[in-house]
């Protein structure tokens, strides 16, 4: 089975200024260095040039927060994907349950946002989960089929190579209430049978799977040491470094394991 890369991504959301930003980022940097897994920070736009700077020759890797699907015009507050190409940006957050949930973000936007940032050679993190009342409905499976599919609709084999899931139970996100291990594994679980079917078991095997929502210094040992979960998107937590840094260090203990 081909090793699937682990990735543990700071998502600062609407943190930071400039100039904290580049602070913060240049500390991580500093005390990751030579980390077996990939680290990610996705930075509010404005904080994208202090913040490659700051990780320039370091591992780390520079992500945003959304992308707009049209190539250019008149989409008042809106960036493009050549935009963020061209501050180097690597990855982006997309569908997030933030964005879905406060400013319209649905399953058709977050396809033609994901496919514009494939199209320009970026990386996209594709975010799903459920809510709280989704959950109690027994409805997760269900939720995270359509958004699964919706979201990577017309997109070919070859377009899987870069895209991570990130799986976000809305309910865990900035609640303190972490899924549990075995929840979390259930779902990711899920979702790479999900990419066999739309697939192949090939392209399952090899995607990135993170889990996101109330993962910290205490809990990210043991989600990350689950079979299916490759990595995090962590909210909270990647604005304390000293947390942050025992997130990484979990990620990396897992992609050396033989
Ligand atoms: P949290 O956020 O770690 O603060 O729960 C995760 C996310 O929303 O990506």
């Amino acid at each position: 089975m081909a090793k699937r890369n682990i990735i543990i991504a700071g998502n600062w959301k609407m943190n930071k200024t400039p100039f904290e930003a580049r602070c913060l980022a240049y500390e991580i940097a500093e005390k990751t260095e030579g980390a077996a897994c990939k680290v990610v920070l996705c930075v509010p736009f404005v904080d994208l040039f202090q913040v490659k700077e700051a990780i320039a020759g370091s591992g780390v890797c520079l992500g945003a927060q959304n992308v707009h699907w049209a190539e250019s015009g008149a989409f008042t507050g809106e960036i493009s994907a050549d935009m963020l190409v061209a501050c180097d940006v690597e990855y982006v957050v997309i569908g997030h349950s933030e964005r879905r949930q406060y400013f319209g973000e649905t399953d058709a936007t977050v396809n033609a946002r994901t496919k514009a940032a494939l199209a320009k050679g970026l990386k996209v993190i594709l975010c799903v989960g459920e809510t709280r009342e989704e959950r109690e409905l027994d409805e997760t499976q269900a939720v995270i089929e359509r958004q699964i599919r919706l979201g990577l609709a017309d997109l070919s084999e070859q377009d899987m190579e870069n895209v991570v899931i990130a799986y976000e139970p809305v309910w865990a996100i900035g609640t303190g209430l972490t899924a549990t291990a075995e929840q979390a594994q259930e779902v990711c679980a899920y979702i790479r049978t999900l990419l066999a079917e739309l697939y192949t078991p090939d392209v399952a095997d090899a995607t990135t799977i993170q889990y996101g929502g109330s993962m910290n210094a205490k809990n990210a040992r043991e989600l990350l040491s689950m079979p299916d979960i490759d990595g995090g998107l962590i909210g909270g937590a990647s604005l304390k470094p000293a947390d942050f840094l025992v997130i990484v260090a979990a990620g990396s203990a897992e992609a050396t394991k033989a």
